[in-house]
């Protein structure tokens, strides 16, 4: 779909402006690179690359402590009494790792490098290679199947899960959790009854992680969660508990997004599909396109601590900044042809999706041996991927997520007679 953007007519939260903002911020880049909208709570966004780097590289200045303009951590709005109530029992808001500047910052990052060794990378990379292949068990029949909900939803929410430590059958919990985590941090929902099975979920995951470190702490494992207890110096229960959520909702939704999106631009594109079946090399290239192209975070938050220019404006101390680095992603004064998905383009790499500077992503290894592997598999089980019938796949309106909401194929079995 083309549509004549202008500047003039952006609406940051439109939901058909959050559903497909890609033309608007092309406007953007061209005509207002630093814009500011009195929308929602107000914001200045930034959508050229060479800002959006600027700024990633001053944490002095553009900070990640949200604390500094929502007054109960991450929302930025007042609960009921009732959810407060059911909320006493979640673990309290603290400025932690992803919310968190300078040294508190520093040493949140340090202990989660003592969990994602290379070693720990690689027993996670057979873990994913596994699940794959049982997931694709069920799915690779020549029926139609949604494949978002039954495998991009799932494979993340399984690894994530095994990182914290959830054993057994509980892979709606893991997703409950992922998905309360992520409600708190948007709009309120529109039921009292809503917001308080979320804020129960929430309390519920808490008090899980709570009882797992414990439990680590105990007796040590030979696993990720006793690895961070024993790098835990300095660092409070509380602090530990909030890194761990924000492992789940990190590491869950932007992986689904990858491979979901993967896939719908490979159907989109059926004969850069046909290359990867003939060079399977090519797979590590189609990850970082995907990333480059689809980036599955849209945007970055951050607070000026200072007035700053910047992109030729001037923004204002306490302001509350959208790093667009699905825009940076796509400014043609870097990226040749940037609106093309092209699987061969040789600088991908450079793009912003897992950020860049002192938060730089933690798990990007993991998220790119994710969508390596799905398509490794997907490409040697199939012997074709085809879009069942029916409307194409939309986006649904969302701030931070590229999603979407199903995604119906048809997964040909390859034939392994030959
Ligand atoms: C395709 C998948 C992923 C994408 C696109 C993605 C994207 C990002 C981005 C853009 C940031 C920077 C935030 C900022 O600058 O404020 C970030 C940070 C982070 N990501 Fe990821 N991520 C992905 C997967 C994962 C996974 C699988 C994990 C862990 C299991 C993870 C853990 C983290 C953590 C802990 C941070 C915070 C780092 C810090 O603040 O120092 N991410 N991610």
């Amino acid at each position: 779909m083309t549509i004549n953007a202008s500047v003039d007519d952006f609406r940051l939260l439109d939901p058909a402006t959050l559903a497909e903002p890609y033309e608007y911020w092309r406007a953007l880049r061209e005509s207002a690179p630093v814009h500011a909208v009195s929308e929602g709570v107000g914001y200045t966004i930034v959508t050229r690359y060479a800002d959006v780097k600027a700024a990633l590289r001053d944490p002095e200045t553009f900070s990640n402590q949200l604390s500094r303009r929502f007054q109960s951590g991450m929302s930025a709005y007042k609960d009921s009494e009732a959810v407060q109530a059911v909320m006493a029992n979640a673990c309290p808001y603290a400025d932690a790792l992803a919310f968190s500047d300078g040294e508190t910052h520093n040493k949140h990052r340090k202990m989660v490098r003592r969990g994602f060794t290379l070693a720990r990378v690689r027993e996670l990379d057979a873990l994913v290679e596994q699940t794959v292949d049982e997931f694709l068990d069920e799915l690779v029949s020549g029926d139609e199947v949604d494949f978002w909900r039954r495998f991009c939803v799932r494979l993340p929410i399984r690894i994530i899960g095994h990182i914290l430590g959830v054993e057994g059958d509980r892979e709606d919990d893991v997703k409950r959790w992922a998905d309360a985590q992520v409600h708190r941090f948007g709009e309120p929902r529109e039921t009292e009854e809503e917001n308080l099975s979320i804020a129960r979920d929430l309390v519920d995951f808490h008090q899980y992680l709570y009882a797992a470190l414990a439990e680590r702490r105990e007796q040590p494992r030979d696993d990720f969660l006793t690895d961070l207890v024993q790098a835990s110096d300095g660092v409070t229960e509380n602090e530990l508990v909030l890194i761990c959520a924000q492992l789940l909702v990190a590491g869950a939704e932007s992986s689904t997004s990858l491979i979901g999106s993967m896939v719908n631009q490979l159907l989109d594109h059926p004969d850069q599909l046909q290359k990867l079946r003939e060079d399977p090399s090519l797979i590590p290239g189609a990850v970082e396109e995907t990333l480059r192209a689809e980036s599955p975070i849209k945007l970055v938050h951050r607070v000026t601590t200072r007035d700053v220019e910047l992109g030729g404006g001037r923004i204002p101390a306490d302001s509350l900044v959208l790093l667009m680095i699905a825009s940076a992603n796509r400014d043609e004064d870097v990226f040749t042809d940037a609106e093309t998905f092209d699987i061969t383009r040789e600088d991908a790499r450079t793009h912003f999706a897992f950020g860049m500077g002192s938060h730089l992503c933690s798990g990007a290894e993991l998220a790119r041996s994710e969508g390596r592997i799905a398509l490794e598999r997907l490409v040697a089980r199939t012997s074709s991927i085809t879009r069942a019938e029916g409307p194409a796949p939309v986006h649904p309106p969302n701030l931070t997520v590229r999603a979407l909401k199903t995604l119906p194929v048809i997964l040909h079995p390859a034939d392994t007679s030959a």
